[in-house]
């Protein structure tokens, strides 16, 4: 088995390095020059849908969530998002002018595989994203769109959700197009700012080395705040679930503005927040919600492209053109800092206690 990490230490690692090419798969084929191609889907698909709802599970909700942002911004359409467990049962409202949306790394997990069959028996126009071909939700949805990350072996989730919100970011371009929310020459823009993905991604090895030796002040204390706004906050809130998946450390993540209404009551040294600041989102006002924390004696860990004093740890990330790219990048580090916190905390990084890759039960 090990021969098959390919000199990684575990799957999750390898996975991480993976990101890059993988998501280079995930673009083949489907940047045009002014468009974003997908020949999968019957363009039908979008007639009459004045919104989209998004439903999912754990890392793949995640996705969803950062979906929402980006359909909302680019192609003007009316967005929410569900978790699956919560939709089945709480008598949902479903009107035809909704495109009802899985995304499910493993198109099997039982509760969001009930929610495709809910919105196909209240007769809505159903849309699955998925990486496994054939699997249930493939099979019964109207359309899908593979995510093409390959097999995904960590039950942590890392290429897999990379390459969601990969596609969502194509797709929120292709509803602009079709919506005409959005100029050729912003597309034309936007569809280069997407060709940078796979180098955003890849793994820099100061990056790695900074995570790997910051890491062991990371072990213990009393908790953790992901902290981001826009759409920093689901990546904080994948951020956290990471950490909690493979670390067993508790770890929330929040929105950066939300913190004053309640979780700053919890800050001292022992309380480490691990703080998104993206240069080209929100940077002042984000910066000033750390600033807080910090005159409260959080420890704060910054990952962020412009300097910032008031930071006990500091990871720099790349200037990017784009949120988006930083998006990605910072998608590495806090993936990079979980599997470091958690091979230092001698656990199996793989195969996490109590949890499954997939869970077809309900
Ligand atoms: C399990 C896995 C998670 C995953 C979730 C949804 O809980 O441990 O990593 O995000 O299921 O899985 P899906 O295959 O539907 O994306």
């Amino acid at each position: 088995l090990s021969a098959q990490k390919d000199g990684y230490r575990f799957f999750m690692e390898k996975e991480i390095y993976e990101q890059s090419n993988v998501i280079t798969d995930t673009l083949l084929g489907r940047l045009g020059t002014d468009d974003i191609i997908f020949e999968e889907l019957d363009p039908e698909l979008f007639n009459g849908i004045n919104e989209i709802k998004l439903c999912a599970c754990g890392t793949s909700y995640h996705a969803a969530l950062s979906a929402s942002y980006l359909f909302e911004r680019y192609a003007r359409v009316k967005t929410s998002v569900e978790i699956a467990s919560e939709f089945r049962y709480r008598e949902p409202i479903m009107t035809k002018d909704t495109l009802f949306v899985v995304i499910s790394q493993s198109g099997e997990t039982a509760d969001t595989l009930e929610t495709l069959k809910m919105a196909k028996n209240a007769g809505l126009k159903t849309l699955t994203i998925c990486n496994v071909d054939n699997s249930s939700m493939v099979r019964l949805s109207d359309a899908t769109i593979l995510t093409r990350a390959g097999v995904e072996k960590g039950v942590a989730s890392t290429k897999a959700f990379a390459t969601q919100v990969t596609i969502f970011w194509m797709l929120s371009l292709h509803l602009a197009k079709l919506r005409s929310t959005m100029d050729n020459g912003e597309i034309i823009k936007q569809i280069e700012l997407i060709r940078q993905i796979p180098g955003a991604v890849k793994v820099r090895d100061e990056i790695h080395e900074k995570i790997k030796r910051l890491s062991k002040r990371y072990l213990h204390g009393h908790g953790f705040f992901f902290i981001g706004r826009d759409i920093f906050y689901p990546l904080a809130l994948e951020g956290a679930l990471k950490l909690k998946e493979i670390s067993y450390l508790h770890a929330e993540g929040y929105p950066s503005g939300e913190m004053k209404h309640g979780p700053i009551a919890l800050a001292d040294p022992e309380l480490f927040t691990i703080a998104l600041l993206p240069e080209h989102m929100l940077y002042e006002k984000s910066k000033s919600n750390v600033e807080e924390l910090s005159a409260r004696d959080s420890t704060i860990c910054a990952i962020s492209p412009l300097q910032f004093e008031k930071a006990d740890d500091f990871i720099a990330t790349k200037n990017h053109e784009s949120y988006m790219l930083e998006f990605f990048e910072m998608m590495v580090v806090v993936q990079l800092l979980s599997l470091e916190v958690s091979i230092r905390l001698g656990n199996d990084v793989d195969m996490p206690r109590n949890l499954a890759k997939s869970v077809t039960v309900e």
